[in-house]
């Protein structure tokens, strides 16, 4: 008896766990506000724990930043900062950090803190620097959570801050398993009505990524 009332507390846990996993996603499908950072801030760590340390990406990324030479860079949704070794290892002298999640932006700057880089929960559309102020901006798997209600706001903001923007976020093409709460933007067409066009492209494993700029090619390439 006392058995199965553990298995029933058990599946009780489980359900209501699942139940809001479900709410917070179709919450950031609605990007409802509050809502959609406490589901971004809830899953802050156990993305850090299951992508944290991942590397794949930069090659790609060091090979760009090499040729582009940022002196200021700005990472969108940079989650916990799993980027920024590298930009201090390339010597990027001025490293944003910004993120919609508070609890993201804490194991940013627990894993790496340098004077070269400032952390922001600042909103994408509120960010308030010059028109071209970064020499570069990142958004690795960040576009992808914003629906299409709001996309061409936010590529409009990338487009007035950056010179140049490198992408890595799933698109049509994409052989991802993961999309049901993907949105699979066109960035040729977002970008270009913004006067930017894709400079370079390529894949890293099954994702697409991209680096657009005003058109002129980068060094060397
Ligand atoms: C899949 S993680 C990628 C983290 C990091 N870019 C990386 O490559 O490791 C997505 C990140 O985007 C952030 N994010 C989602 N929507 C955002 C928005 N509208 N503005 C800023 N950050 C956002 C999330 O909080 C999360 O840290």
């Amino acid at each position: 008896m006392a058995r199965i009332s553990t298995q029933w507390r058990k599946a009780g846990r489980l359900l209501i766990d699942r139940m809001g996993h479900w709410r917070f996603q179709v919450a950031a499908m609605l990007h409802l506000p509050g809502t959609y950072k406490r589901y971004w801030d809830s899953r802050a760590r156990e993305i850090d724990a299951a992508w944290g340390q991942a590397r794949d990406d930069f090659p790609v990324l060091a090979e760009i930043i090499r040729k582009i030479a940022p002196r200021s860079l700005l990472d969108i949704g940079c989650g916990s900062g799993r980027l920024f070794p590298l930009y201090l290892q390339l010597q990027v002298e001025e490293i944003v950090g910004q993120d919609i999640s508070g609890e993201a932006l804490q194991i940013a700057g627990e894993h790496c803190s340098s004077p070269q880089i400032t952390l922001t929960g600042c909103p994408l559309l509120q960010l308030a620097y010059p028109a071209g102020y970064f020499d570069l901006i990142v958004s690795n798997r960040v576009l992808q959570h914003i629906p299409g209600s709001r996309i061409h706001k936010v590529v409009g903001k990338l487009a007035e801050l950056g010179k140049s923007v490198y992408l890595n976020e799933a698109i049509k093409d994409d052989p991802l398993g993961e999309t049901f709460y993907l949105f699979k933007h066109d960035y040729q067409q977002l970008f270009g009505a913004c006067g930017l066009t894709a400079m370079q492209q390529g894949t890293i494993g099954a994702q697409h990524w991209s680096v657009f700029g005003a058109a002129r090619p980068l060094p060397g390439s």
